[in-house]
């Protein structure tokens, strides 16, 4: 049996304004997708059931790419420990993990270039084509991961994506992010609203928003902005400003309609105990984050509000094997 794992992500800053050529800036989180494989009789089988691609798009993607379609036959297990289709990068960390878990499987690279292409083009297989390359290189790469679609000289350039989308060719180039020792100290608390939203209505939404109301093009670009000044903060442990640029972030994105009345209220209630807080991702439900050095204050006043909680540290370790054959 080979087992891999990867993490989900957090955007602290740039979500939807990243789909206009912004930057966005995510870190790894603290709760793992782990994929284990196993060489069975008969037919490839996810979690006991036939692997179906339209069940587990991902998966088959990745299993046509590396190993080919007629490949012997393996039993896939899936655990996690993310919330799902709640913002946290669920299918893009199974994607990295079963990337990994494939690749040792057939004694090929570890390279995470490599697993973070390959992932992509699962994920957005997977999307109709869509995809932004920021879940599928934070799963891999773990840290904090900064794409943008220029190349930016605060952060370390790693590899630049491009991908075939049905508007034409997409390029970001991908950063990850030196932290200071200081934020072992500091800890994101994210809670679910338990609201699932689709991200692809509220892109939408979005895009309805600025074809309505072209003025509304400026907070984007002073969501690029606050995006840059939040690297630039988070690189200096400069967390006060950091929490003010995420407070700010959140007024951004509610004025583009992508909040609602639920991470409102979680998001007042965690700023009492922490630098600033935010909803992270697509918006509409989901999750919210708070940056923190009281977790425990923060996790337990979400958790009064009937908020599920993940208390995490700022960056967790990307891809890995947690297991191969040993021969
Ligand atoms: O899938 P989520 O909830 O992590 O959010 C995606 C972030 C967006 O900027 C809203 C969409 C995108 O493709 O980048």
């Amino acid at each position: 049996m080979v087992t891999a794992s990867a993490p989900g992500k957090a955007i602290l800053f740039g979500e939807h304004a990243v789909v206009y050529g912004e930057p966005a800036v995510a870190v790894a989180i603290d709760a793992r997708v782990y994929i284990s494989v196993t060489p069975c009789e008969g037919i490839w089988k996810m979690d006991g059931y036939a692997l179906e691609s339209g069940r587990h798009p991902h998966v088959v993607s990745l299993r046509n790419a590396i190993l080919g379609e007629s490949s012997e036959p393996q039993a896939i297990q899936i655990r996690s420990e993310l919330f799902p289709a709640a913002g946290l990068g669920s299918s893009a960390a199974l994607s990295a993990a079963g990337c990994a878990a494939l690749l040792s499987l057939s004694n090929q690279d570890l390279d995470e270039e490599r697993i973070a292409t390959l992932s992509h083009l699962a994920e957005a297989n997977a999307q109709g084509g869509r995809a932004s390359p920021i879940d599928t290189s934070t799963s891999t790469l773990g840290g904090c991961v900064l794409v943008s679609n220029q190349k930016e000289s605060f952060a370390n350039w790693r590899y630049s994506r491009t991908l075939e989308t049905p508007e034409g060719e997409r390029m970001w180039e991908v950063h990850s992010v030196d932290l200071p020792p200081s934020a072992s100290d500091i800890w994101l608390v994210v809670g679910y609203t338990g609201i699932h939203a689709s991200t692809a209505d509220l892109v939408q939404k979005v895009a309805d928003l600025l074809a309505n109301s072209p003025n509304k093009m400026e907070s984007i670009s002073r969501m690029g902005d606050v995006a840059r000044a939040g690297v630039a903060a988070l690189s200096q442990g400069d967390y006060v400003e950091v929490g003010k640029l995420m407070d700010e972030a959140h007024d951004l994105l509610s004025s583009i309609g992508v909040s609602c009345s639920e991470l409102d209220d979680m998001v007042t209630v965690a700023r009492r105990t922490s630098f600033g807080a935010k909803l992270t991702g697509a918006g509409g439900g989901g999750c919210m984050l708070a940056l923190t050095d009281k977790p425990e204050e923060t996790a337990a006043a979400l958790e009064m509000r009937g908020g599920r909680v993940i208390v995490t540290p700022l960056g967790a370790s990307g891809v890995v094997m947690e297991n191969s054959y040993e021969n």
